[in-house]
């Protein structure tokens, strides 16, 4: 990882950042009757001032590998809506029922700030703006685009992707009292679930943007598989090994709530060595386009050596 890498990250954050911001407006949009101020607040306050924005970072390098002609403008209605679905999944993480966390991108979590009604409520309209964004015409002229990018994001954050994972974390913790502790293989699963496939559906879904031919959908969607599988590794080491205010939320939690990671399964040095060959494994998928794609092997090295 470079600094070039952390400056091209920054700055894209703050390009993204005010898109959302934009949009995140008081006064509403053709179509809607008006915006509750408090719960338009709480969606700021979620969605607005720190996050690393790997996910819309993933998209737009990739759809702008495949297709230099497009431009970070035109790409910006997809990138904020896995970014929106995204912060969506974090504040109902937080939330006394699930994690029950007080910090988040170094704030304090939405339900702490405001209240745990208006946090599900602005988890639950991030939610439904993200599809907004991806059915709106902005997003992509050709309407079948926009319906498998709508299908992509459905597909990577419900039942069977994001949702599902949280449900399989929150029951691997021994909360619904039912059964033995998850072995390696359902980790994994749950992994790929609840952060994995968010990952990876950025990843496909720049590829499309980008007119990818079928080959090219498969080998991004290897490409984000590795790269989710990685960040969720990343992130459980982190959780061991760095500090609340590095990461900006709290850290040493998963042991203490008996969470299923493979950092506590495996030990730390065997997961550092896994991110090396993930790292490895991501980068060769990336040799058609040469040095083309450093910044995508460059996220390849963030998402394994971050510190945040
Ligand atoms: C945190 O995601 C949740 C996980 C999937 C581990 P990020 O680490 O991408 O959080 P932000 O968006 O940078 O705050
Ligand atoms: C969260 O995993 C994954 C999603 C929010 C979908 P964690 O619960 O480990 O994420 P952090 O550590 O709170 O960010
Ligand atoms: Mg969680
Ligand atoms: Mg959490
Ligand atoms: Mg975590």
């Amino acid at each position: 990882m470079t600094a070039a890498f952390e400056t091209a990250l920054a700055d894209f954050a703050s390009v993204l950042e005010a898109g959302l911001a934009a949009r995140l407006d008081t006064a509403p949009q053709s179509g809607e009757i008006a915006r509750p101020a408090r719960l338009v607040e709480a969606m700021r306050h979620a969605v607005l001032a720190g996050g690393k924005r790997l996910r819309p970072f993933l998209l737009v390098e990739v759809a702008r590998l495949l297709n230099p002609g497009l431009t970070v403008a035109a790409l910006m209605p997809a990138a904020s809506a896995i970014e929106c679905l995204h912060c969506y999944s974090l504040v109902h993480d937080d939330l006394p029922a699930m994690d029950d966390d007080a910090l988040r991108r170094g704030r304090p979590t939405v339900h702490v700030a405001y209240d745990e009604a208006t946090a599900i409520l602005a988890g639950d309209a991030l939610l439904t703006l993200a599809f907004d964004l991806l059915a709106d015409p902005a997003c992509h002229a050709d309407p079948a685009v926009r319906a498998a990018l709508v299908l992509d994001l459905a597909r990577a954050g419900g039942l069977g992707g994001m949702v599902g994972g949280q449900m399989l974390d929150l029951a691997a913790e021994g909360r619904f009292g039912d059964g033995a502790a998850p072995n390696e293989a359902d980790i994994r699963i749950l992994q790929a679930m609840k952060t994995g496939a968010l990952i990876r559906a950025a990843t496909v879904m720049g590829a499309r943007l980008g007119g990818a031919t079928a080959e090219e959908i498969g080998r991004f969607s290897r490409f984000g598989d590795i790269l989710g599988l990685a960040f969720q590794l990343a992130d459980d080491l982190l959780d061991v090994t760095a500090t609340e205010s590095e990461m900006g939320k709290a850290v040493a939690k998963d042991a203490a709530h008996g969470k299923g990671t493979l950092v506590a399964r495996l030990g730390i040095s065997a997961v550092r060595s896994e991110l090396d060959r993930l790292v490895a494994e991501a980068t060769d998928l990336l040799a058609p386009w040469g040095a083309r794609s450093e910044t995508l092997a460059a996220a390849a090295h963030f998402v394994a050596e971050r510190r945040r």
